[in-house]
């Protein structure tokens, strides 16, 4: 029998085995915090998510390109107006040089505003010497190395709440404010990133910008129109601690349809993903558009069962594949996916992945990704689609607006021993301001070629 015969509920994955779940000491102290956030407001509106939607139907068809990105796993500590409005600024930045180049829509999603919670390979991890239980995101346990920090603990969750609705809250003042107006398209260039190379490239694109709307409003065509003066800004995250996300499920009530409210797409993690599992069988029921993580050792059957599961109805939009597959395997990997999706005719929004399966270890022992094993995978990415005759469709990347050094390469060239310099993650390495910016320019010259 399927394992989604039964008719679902916002409660039914809890009769499916669930992993990854915290072990939490204090059982009703959880309860109390799951239902005093199931009567809270919704961060996002069912609306809003149905927008979401139509762009990725667009993008699922070539119309349109998504870029998601942001932190591994956003840190408490680091939901500030600084650290939010400089990876704003650097999404916006990519979204300009894409859709210049691309001369199509660019549907910004952030992994932002609940990124809180992580999946681990392990219980425990060693750091510095000492085996601690694994971090698992702020909203379970703290990244500090010392054993009673690492408990679960439920009070995380409601503060994870707050945290993402006042990181939503400044992402709407500003992208509604005039902060992401494209009459400020100069601003968004960080001040150490205007004086390298991508930088300058940069800020020649936005003269291009600033002089075509200069030319708009000398010949009287107004520039002071939503489309100029707004940008349209969504949020995701791993829906991965179930109980919260239900709690965060309502029901709309001029549609009546099920939207997990906790942000606008929500995606299934690689170590989650089993047909009949609990992630699947919750997100299968919610309205929202939906990711799946496809790692190297995918099965080709089991990949069709998730998206019969997800997408019964084979909605456009509804289905975001996100291939991380690693620039060693790509190669191998995509083609018969794309080969078995375009026969049966899956509408899939196909993005790029190119960070988790490209991790490796430094000599120093700190995690790091190469920008040119990033940029491998990327390329052939959109080679293996467009000889497939399926539509590259977007990106997903860890990065930053902050100058880490957390990825090696890039035009600055950060080498193995520079990485303890400026190394900041509390969890997987991230692209910094300059290297996403070059992402996006080497992107933008592959469109155009
Ligand atoms: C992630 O996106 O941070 C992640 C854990 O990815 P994956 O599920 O693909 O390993
Ligand atoms: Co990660």
């Amino acid at each position: 029998m399927s394992p989604h015969a039964s008719p679902w509920t916002k409660t039914s994955w809890q009769q499916h085995t669930v992993l990854q779940q915290p072990n939490w000491p204090d059982k009703a102290a959880l309860a109390e915090v799951l239902a005093d956030l199931s009567i809270r407001p919704p961060l996002v509106f069912a609306g809003e998510i149905r927008v979401l939607k139509e762009l990725l139907a667009k993008a699922s068809r070539g119309d349109a390109f998504m870029i998601q990105g942001g932190d591994c796993s956003e840190d408490f500590s680091q939901v500030t107006a600084p650290k939010i409005r400089e990876t704003l600024k650097v999404l916006l930045q990519m979204a300009v040089v894409l859709t210049y180049a691309g001369g199509k829509p660019v549907v910004k999603v952030g992994r932002i505003a609940g990124q809180f919670a992580k999946p681990r390979s392990a219980d425990t991890e060693m750091v510095n010497g000492v085996e601690l239980p694994s971090y698992r995101g702020d909203m379970v346990n703290s990244a500090e190395p010392i054993a009673a920090s690492r408990i679960p603990d439920p009070r995380r969750i409601r503060e994870g709440y707050y945290m993402a609705a006042s990181t939503l809250n400044l992402l709407r003042a500003f992208t509604r404010g005039g902060f992401a107006s494209l009459q400020r398209v100069h601003a968004w260039n960080q001040e150490f990133v205007s004086q390298s190379p991508m930088g300058r490239s940069y800020d020649r694109l936005a003269k291009q910008i600033s002089q075509a709307m200069q030319f708009m409003e000398t010949i009287g065509i107004p520039t002071d129109t939503p489309q100029i003066r707004q940008a349209q800004f969504f949020t995701s995250h791993e829906a991965l601690l179930l109980g919260y996300e239900e709690a965060m499920t309502r029901e709309d009530s001029t549609s009546g349809g099920w939207y997990d409210c906790s942000a606008h797409m929500l995606w299934i993690g690689e170590r989650t993903r089993q047909i009949d599992g609990a992630h699947v069988e919750f997100l299968r029921g919610v309205l929202n558009p939906i990711g799946v993580k496809i790692g190297p050792d995918y099965d080709l059957d089991n990949v069709k069962r998730l998206i019969e599961a997800l997408n019964p109805a084979n909605e456009a939009g509804r289905l975001t594949l996100i291939t991380r597959l690693g620039m060693k395997n790509i190669e191998k990997a995509l083609p018969p996916l794309l080969r078995e999706a375009k026969r049966e005719g899956y509408n899939i929004v196909w993005s790029c992945d190119p960070m988790h399966a490209n991790t490796y270890t430094a000599p120093s022992g700190l995690k790091s990704r190469s920008f040119n094993d990033i940029l491998s995978e990327i390329t052939c990415f959109f080679e293996t689609h467009w000889s497939e005759g399926t539509v590259p469709g977007g990106i997903h990347l860890e990065m930053t607006g902050e100058n880490v050094t957390e990825c090696t390469g890039g035009a600055r060239n950060i080498i193995d021993s520079e990485l303890s310099n400026n190394y900041l993650t509390t969890c997987d390495p991230r692209l910094n301001a300059e290297q996403s910016l070059e992402v996006a320019f080497q992107i933008a010259e592959m469109i155009r070629s």
